[in-house]
């Protein structure tokens, strides 16, 4: 199954990666901040219940208590920093996109317990301190090393501190149509071992939860979700498509055929009604929770 949407190979202002730069971490950090600097004025803007209800799972099975000092990875425009916030001691976002980080900053400037910084989630500045929960919602999938990045998540966690992520499960048949459109105008250097890998959307809950035992984690469980999102028209979905890891696929598609795409896909959205008008698009959420057992 092909899923493009959070495509960690971006290749926007045509820059586009090679497998020798996989071993450059920080090269590719700074190719995935470039794509988000450019989504961040418009990223989750949409009014399209997304990233928000993602969040809102991420925060339940986290179980978050008073006091306790979270880090959150990968902030964003602070979807899970603004919820979790509220309910504990501290919280402190990190992002690689100066542009993220800004509108991190505003979304969350009053809320004096909270601190957002530049930075590479790929390996958190030890100078942050320690914490009792890392989150990180929608991110390990754009990280070049995945059980390195958790080895540092796990340095950074107090005996049984726990780390939430959410990643992308299964999805829905008319989101694979929409994906299948787009996937014949995709260049070959998008094809990235990644999606094919343990935290692509058709791997088994087991391979996401070895990444987390190969790191060094106990009790490491992984939940599926389906979340229904929807799109009161076509116009929505194209603007919300504009703002995600999807604005790639468009830019892949010469402008020309953009329009036949966009027909294509009307069809699939009209052939998935959401039961109050609109259209439905489901995709199933996973989310990861696991422990640092040591003392
Ligand atoms: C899909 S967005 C999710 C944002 C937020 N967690 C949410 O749920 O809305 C991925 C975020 O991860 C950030 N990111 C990707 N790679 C990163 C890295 N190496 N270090 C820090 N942040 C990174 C991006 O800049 C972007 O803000």
């Amino acid at each position: 199954m092909l899923d493009f949407r959070w495509w960690p190979v971006i290749d926007i202002g045509g820059v586009g990666r090679s497998n020798d730069a996989m071993s450059d971490t920080s090269s590719e950090a700074a190719r995935v901040a470039s794509m988000f600097d450019q989504l961040a004025p418009v990223y989750d803007t949409t009014g399209v219940e997304f990233f928000g209800p993602i969040a809102d799972g991420l925060v339940q099975v986290l179980d978050p208590r008073p006091g306790q000092r979270v880090i959150d990875l990968g902030c964003g425009r602070g979807a899970v920093l603004v919820r979790v916030a509220p309910l504990v001691g501290s919280a402190v976002g990190v992002d690689v996109s100066p542009a993220m980080v800004a509108q991190c900053r505003a979304a969350s400037a009053g809320s004096p317990n909270v601190r957002v910084e530049l930075g590479d989630a790929q390996r958190p500045d030890p100078g942050l301190g320690m914490f009792d929960a890392v989150t990180a919602s929608l991110v390990l999938f754009f990280l070049p090393d995945p059980v390195a990045a958790l080895r540092h998540w796990r340095g950074r966690l107090v005996a049984d501190g726990r780390c939430v992520i959410s990643t992308f499960g299964v999805a829905g048949r008319a989101w694979r149509e929409v994906d299948e459109v787009f996937a014949p105008f995709l260049p070959a250097h998008m094809l990235d071992a990644r999606t094919e890998g343990p935290l692509s959307p058709s791997s088994p809950d087991a391979a996401v939860d070895a990444l987390f035992t190969a790191a060094g984690f106990t009790d490491v469980h992984t939940v599926s979700r389906p979340l229904e999102t929807r799109f009161t028209s076509v116009e929505q979905w194209e603007a919300f498509s504009w703002t995600t890891g999807q604005r790639a696929m468009w830019l892949s598609v010469p402008e020309s055929q953009r329009p036949t795409v966009r027909a294509t896909i009307t069809d699939i959205l009209r052939a998935s009604p959401h039961p109050d008008g609109g259209y439905m698009l489901v995709q199933d959420v996973r989310y990861t929770s696991a422990t640092n057992p040591e003392r």
